[in-house]
This record gives C-alpha cells, structure tokens and sequence, in this order.
C-alpha cells in the first residue's frame, strides 16, 4: 500500500522542491500538496475537515512564516503560523496517528559559539522569527512524541525567494554589492533537503526527534555570494561588510553551522558539499532559462 503524504506550504521553495522529486519519482508514496490558499494552517477547523477526509501516514510541513526581516515588525503574525499553525498539525497529527516532519531553523541558536550546533545544544533565538521556531517546535513536542523536526540553514533552490535568487538579481541590476563576512553558517540545497525528508519515509524510520541538515562545510554570506558569482561567471564588485554595517532590524547568529552526525547515522546518508551543490543548482536554473 502506498504511503500517503500532505504537503502543507506546498508553493513555498520546498514545497515546490519536493512537488519536483515527486513528478519526476512516485515510488511508494501518494502526495496531496496544499497550498497556502488551499490550506491555512492557522485555521484548526479546516485541518480537522481535512483529516477526517483522508487518511495520512505523513504530514511534512512546509509552510512557514519565513520573513525575518518583517517578522520584527509583525511578530503576531509570525508567531500565529510558525508556533500556532503548527500547533494545530500536531494536534490533528495526534488524533490521526500521523507522522509529522516539520522543518525548522539554525535560528533557533544565538550564534554565540565557534563550535558545530548539536541537536541537544541550548537554543536561545535572537529574533522574533527565530523566537516563534522554537516555539513551534516546543508545541510539537508537547503534544506528540511522532515527529521529526529538522534543523535546517540558509535554504535556497531554483524557486521563490533566496539569497542565490537575489544575489543572481542584484547582479544584474548594480555594479557593486555589499554582503556580510561575519556571518558563519552552511547554505542548503532544498533539493538535498527534499531529498532527506523523503528518505526519512522511505526508511520507516522510527527513531523520532529532532535532526540537523544542511549540506556539508561552512561558509560567510559573503564567501557564498562570492561562489554564486565565480561558478555563474559573473564579474561582480563585491564587497565584504560586517552586520553593523548592514541596516537590519532582525538579529541573526554570528556562526550556526549545524553539527549533522545524527541524521548521517541514522539515515546512513552522505551529505554534498555546499559547493557542489551550489554547482547543480546554477546548473538548473540554467537551464529553466534557455
Ligand atoms: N529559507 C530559509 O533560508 C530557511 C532556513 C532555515 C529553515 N527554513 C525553514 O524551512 C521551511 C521551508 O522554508 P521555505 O524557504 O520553503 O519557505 P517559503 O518559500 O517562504 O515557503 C513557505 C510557504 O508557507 C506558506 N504559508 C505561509 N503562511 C501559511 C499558512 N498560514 N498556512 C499555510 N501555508 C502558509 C507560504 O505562502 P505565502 O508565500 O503565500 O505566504 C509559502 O508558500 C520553513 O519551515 C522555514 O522556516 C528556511
């Protein structure tokens, strides 16, 4: 019997990612993908309709309240979907024996560190955004022990919004860019990412908790615009700048990398390098435009 799976936020850029493995790779699995306007989260009564209509073996939540900047400004709407949309998944997740892969952020950690992100390290989030994370997974975890939350960092992919997009954009646009060096982290393919939450189903895996997973080495912000620019060959005046320099209202952790030995382990996966990916991702986005 094929595993069924809702997609929540599935016209976010992972949505989007794991519609794409989909079309191209439908073993074993049956996907309802809901967008936002086909399902708002924060409403527990159209969640509820949804799961007495059908039943699913897994939800994979991909909506979120992703704006860091303008969740400063607005943290009630930021709280309302990632900490309350979420709650009410978990909670119909529960009633329906549902398995529930939720993804969350390196932005949960202040960033105050030189070491690797384990996932039993203090979180202390520095922003709203990152705030109204963590308080989604605590509602998780206080209403289900069926889930698995995975930490994940500076996602891009060929869709939505993303700093490649914008770095690809802003190329074309000026002669010269400014981007922070003093920010630490590891870009994520939402392909990689996409891939590993499937896999997590295709394993029957029962070790249930919280995992990290981004693609593998560290990096600035501006190392990685760099990247972007040398593998799309791009002659960009890029100039590094320390977050002081930058006007930002939300605070973000000077190093997050993510320490990814568990899910390496329990998932027996080989992680690509940011680089590498970063490589078949401009690939792709190639050739969408020829
Ligand atoms: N992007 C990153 O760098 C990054 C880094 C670490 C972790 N993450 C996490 O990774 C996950 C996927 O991120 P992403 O980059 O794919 O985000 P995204 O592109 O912003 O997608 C999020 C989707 O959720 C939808 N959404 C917003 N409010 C909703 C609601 N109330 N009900 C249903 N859907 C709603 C959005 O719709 P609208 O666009 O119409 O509002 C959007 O389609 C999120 O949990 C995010 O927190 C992202």
């Amino acid at each position: 019997m094929k595993k069924k799976v809702l997609v929540t936020g599935a016209n976010g850029q992972l949505g989007k990612t794991i519609q794409e493995l989909n079309a191209n790779n439908t073993k074993g699995l049956y996907f309802m993908f809901v967008s936002k306007s086909e399902l708002d989260i924060t409403n527990l009564d159209d969640l509820k309709i949804l799961f007495n209509k059908n039943s699913f073996d897994y939800v994979i939540n991909c909506a979120a309240y992703t704006d860091v900047e303008q969740a400063e400004k607005t943290p009630k709407i930021s709280y309302k979907v990632n900490a309350e949309g979420v709650k009410n998944i978990a909670k119909v997740c529960l009633e329906h024996d549902t398995v529930l892969i939720h993804i969350s952020t390196d932005y949960v950690f202040d960033g105050n560190t030189n070491s690797f992100y384990s996932e039993g390290d203090q979180t202390c989030p520095i922003s709203v955004y990152g705030a109204s994370k963590l308080q989604g997974e605590l509602n998780i975890k206080n209403i289900t022990e069926n889930y698995f939350i995975i930490r994940t960092s500076w996602l891009y992919s060929e869709y939505g919004n993303n700093f490649l997009k914008t770095m690809l954009r802003l190329a074309s646009e000026r002669d010269k860019l400014s981007v922070v060096s003093d920010q630490i982290g590891t870009p994520t393919y939402a392909k990689d990412l996409a891939k590993v939450i499937l896999r997590f189903i295709a394993e029957k895996t029962k070790i249930f908790g919280t995992y990290h997973y981004s693609n593998d080495g560290a990096v600035s912000w501006f190392d990685f615009a760099n990247a972007i620019f040398k593998y799309s060959n791009l002659e960009v005046n890029l100039k590094s700048i320390s977050s002081e320099e930058l006007p930002q209202e939300a605070k973000r952790p000077k190093f997050s990398v993510l320490d990814k030995k568990k899910i390496q382990k329990n998932l027996k996966i080989e992680i690509p390098s940011w680089e590498d990916s970063l490589k078949k991702c401009l690939v792709n986005i190639q050739k969408s435009c020829n």
